[in-house]
This record gives C-alpha cells, structure tokens and sequence, in this order.
C-alpha cells in the first residue's frame, strides 16, 4: 500500500500554530494539488482534530477519522470513524481495494503511521510563511533515522509555494 503523507508546511516547519488552527494559509495551487492527490487515492486518512478543523467529509473520498471516541458516529457513506491501529485500517483498506491513501495529518496521526515505518511517500508543500512556534509534521517524543529521496524535478506551485515529493528509502525504527 502506497501511504502518502500529505502536507504543507511554514518554511519553519510547522503545519499549525496549535491544534485548532484550519488550513486556511496556503495558497490556491496547494489546495488544487491536496484535491488532486487525495481524489486520486480515493481515500484520506485523519486524526480527530483535523477533522473537526474540515469540520465535514470531504466529497469524492472515503474519509477515514481516527478516534477514541466512541460518541463518534458516521451518518454519511463516505465517512469512518476508527481506533483500529494504523496497520489494520491500511490493511482493511487494501481489502476493499484501495492501492494508496493520503495521510493528511495532524502531528498526531501522522507520528503513529511513521512509528510504525508505513508512510512510503512525503508530499510536502513549503509555504512563504513563518510562525514562529507551533506543530510540526510529527509529535515528539519521536527517534528516526529515515533517509528520503526527492523526486526530481520540483515544482514550482507559484506565490512560493514549492511541492516537494520524497520517497521514503529506508525504514528503520
Ligand atoms: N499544514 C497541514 O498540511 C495540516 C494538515 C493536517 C492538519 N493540520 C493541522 O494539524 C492540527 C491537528 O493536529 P493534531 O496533531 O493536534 O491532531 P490530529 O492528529 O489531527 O488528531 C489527534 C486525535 O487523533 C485521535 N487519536 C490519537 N491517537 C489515536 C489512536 N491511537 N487511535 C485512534 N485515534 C487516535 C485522538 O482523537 P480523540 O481525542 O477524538 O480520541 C486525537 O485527539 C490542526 O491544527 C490542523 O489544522 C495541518
């Protein structure tokens, strides 16, 4: 299963100033290539906050929430609450057909996935911004030594935005 992790980031490397914070600071051409990679997966996986931040499902793609919550419940097709691990969903996942699924943060859900050595891809998208502090792309406590790949050439979203598109080499924990 091909799990891509799909992100932007401040050129200081974080992906929210906190928790509740919506995406709502990259430009047009991220947003474009975020429904692009997503629809084309077919699936996105997230953690509750993220969602809550969406605040909806997003069309066109089965969304799949992870949550303790047991008060969670789908009433919509394309929605899934879950508190399976991450290795059981990409499995449940692959038996319904899917070859690949965006992961699309937050620090949290993105931190179980690389613990457990499953994200193949990073697409990462460096936005012209700074905050200063704030979460980054993982959650600490967290000890790697990955090395990544970058697939040539990269591209230039526009307004500063810069897509860059690494392959995950070598999964050690
Ligand atoms: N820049 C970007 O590209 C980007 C992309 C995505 C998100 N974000 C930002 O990231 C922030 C959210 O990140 P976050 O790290 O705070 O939260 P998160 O990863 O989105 O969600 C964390 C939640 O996931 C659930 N969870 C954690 N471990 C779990 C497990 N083992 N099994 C099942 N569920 C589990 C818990 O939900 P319950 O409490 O419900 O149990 C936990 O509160 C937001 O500000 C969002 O905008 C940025």
């Amino acid at each position: 299963m091909e799990v891509i992790l799909l992100m932007a980031s401040t050129v200081d490397g974080k992906i929210a100033r906190d928790s509740s914070q919506i995406v709502d600071w990259t430009g047009k051409a991220d947003k474009k290539y975020y429904v692009e990679v997503t629809k084309k997966a077919g699936v996105m996986i997230m953690g509750s906050k993220t969602y809550d931040t969406i605040g909806k499902p997003l069309p066109g793609r089965l969304n799949v929430v992870m949550t303790r919550d047991k008060s969670r419940q789908s009433d919509q097709d394309n929605l899934i609450f879950t508190d399976l691990p991450p290795a059981k969903i990409l499995e449940d996942l692959e038996l319904k057909g899917y070859t690949s699924v965006a992961l699309v943060g937050g620090a949290t859900v993105n931190t179980l996935f690389i613990r457990d050595n499953l994200i193949t891809q990073i697409h990462l998208t460096l936005v012209p911004r700074l905050f200063g502090s704030g979460l980054s792309l993982f959650a600490p406590p967290l000890d790697l030594d990955l090395e990544l790949s970058l697939e040539e050439p990269i591209k230039d979203l526009g307004d500063g935005h810069i897509l860059l598109i690494y392959h995950v080499v070598t999964h050690e924990k």
